[in-house]
């Protein structure tokens, strides 16, 4: 068991690499050299990706695929994806393939509306309060105005700041709910930055209020920070064609699929253990593309479950409708991206991400991001609901067994082959490639 290091993060890359071989490693010698594989042998790449984070080791790659063939309002796009799972990419290639000889996807932004909350404490009249910060709203725009003045400029900046009384959920506990217009960038800093100039007029202002009592003029901040429930940061994202259209997949005829394909969405959004899963399959295209644009795909997670939620059941993101013989396949969903600023212009595949999708506004990536997870989920739900999930999936992830298996490249062309006719379950590849080396 090693004991504690002091100043870890003050020891050199290669001290770091050392200490952390030797003391959690089996192999301190094999360790080290493994992490330092991983180095980019441009020492300026290394040192940017470096110093991202604190103590960077080394790089930890993930594969950055592109699913191309998506018409989306008329245009084509090719979609880069960072997944490790092997079929993501290929069923979104797939649904956008199939999508592109039916009119494509249109999406739609609802909404740009971001949060961000002062959340305080305050024991004495809310009345009072109320009329105190009514008092003090010219204090909350004019005092952040070094921090607001360029996105003003640009059309965007602080919203509105209201004073929601919580008290009956929390004892004294008052917020102020802040909104924001934050264009192309993200603007967590910018959020965060304004909510903490509010914070300090806020409690500055109050010492020395007179309409509130002596006793009242103590707020406690209990923290300033932005919210990642964006319930009015909302896109929608739609395929829709004649039923007709939508042609056979082996027995099932269009209509049996169409019907299939709405009580799947139904299950999903009665039952939540379906759900759950309906949605991680959505998460698959989103994630997917809002790492390979160099956004937080944990706060989009976050975002969009507590979305799912939003009717007081875990519910699918996804709809479907079967009227007039037309099929209807949509999503919506919260999501504050940004395409300037934060990873966006440093992280050399991001930068080349947002130009293969030819520069987007943040407007235009919430579409894109949003046709991804639809995409995903359509080719999901159509494999479940017709052929089941293993078959295209095993064919994707025959390469992983194959690797894992030590298979040389002549082996893994053969059993590729040998695959596209028999159903590839693990015991079938390990048997195929034992009988492949015998035979040879
Ligand atoms: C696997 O990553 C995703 C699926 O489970 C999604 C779903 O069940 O809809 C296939």
């Amino acid at each position: 068991m090693p004991s504690p290091i002091e100043g870890f993060s003050k020891l050199s890359k290669e001290e770091k690499i050392q200490w952390i071989a030797e003391h959690y490693t089996h192999d301190p010698v094999g360790s080290s050299s493994l992490i330092k594989t991983y180095w980019n042998t441009d020492a300026a790449l290394q040192q940017l990706h470096d110093e991202f984070i604190e103590n960077t080791l080394t790089n930890f790659y993930l594969p950055l695929g592109v699913a191309p063939n998506f018409l989306i309002n008329g245009k084509l796009y090719a979609i880069p994806m960072a997944i490790e799972e092997s079929s993501v990419v290929a069923a979104a290639s797939k649904a956008a393939k199939f999508w592109l000889s039916r009119g494509g996807f249109t999406t739609k932004v609802l909404g740009t509306e971001k949060i961000g909350q002062v959340h305080f404490m305050y024991q004495g009249d809310p009345n009072r309060l109320r009329a105190f910060v009514d008092e003090i709203q010219p204090l909350f725009f004019s005092e952040t105005q070094s921090i607001t003045k360029n996105m003003v400029a640009r059309g965007g900046g602080i919203k509105k700041v209201e004073l929601r009384n919580k008290s009956e959920d929390l004892k004294d506990y008052y917020q102020l709910h802040c909104t924001f217009e934050t264009l192309d960038a993200m603007g967590a800093n910018f959020i965060n930055s304004c909510l903490e100039q509010f914070a300090k007029t806020m409690q500055r202002e109050a010492s020395t209020s007179v309409i509130l009592r002596p006793e009242e003029r103590h707020m406690e901040i209990v923290m300033s920070i932005l919210s990642n429930y964006v319930p009015n940061c909302i896109v929608r994202a739609e395929v829709s064609c004649p039923v007709e259209d939508l042609g056979s997949v082996g027995e099932i005829g269009p209509h049996e699929f169409a019907e299939k394909m709405v009580r799947a969405i139904s299950i999903a959004n009665i039952e939540p253990f379906r759900a759950v899963t309906h949605n991680k399959g959505i998460m698959n295209g989103i994630d997917a593309v809002v790492l390979a644009t160099g956004n937080d795909f944990r706060a989009v997670e976050a975002g969009i479950h507590a979305y799912a939620s939003k009717d007081g059941r875990y519910k699918s993101l996804t709809h479907a409708s079967l009227e007039n013989e037309i099929f209807r396949f949509w999503i919506e969903i919260p999501l504050a991206l940004g395409t300037v600023g934060g990873l966006t212009s440093l992280h050399p595949l991001v930068k080349l991400g947002l130009e293969i999708l030819q520069k987007p506004s943040a407007e235009d990536l919430m579409g894109l991001v949003a046709v991804a997870g639809l995409a995903q989920n359509f080719g999901a739900v159509q494999s479940l609901v017709t052929t089941g999930i293993q078959q295209g999936h095993m064919k994707m992830h025959l390469l992983n067994i194959l690797n894992q298996m030590g298979a040389s490249d002549s082996e893994k062309k053969q059993l590729v082959e040998h695959f596209k006719k028999h159903s590839a379950t693990h015991n079938a590849v390990v048997d195929a490639l034992e009988k492949l080396r015998k035979s040879s």
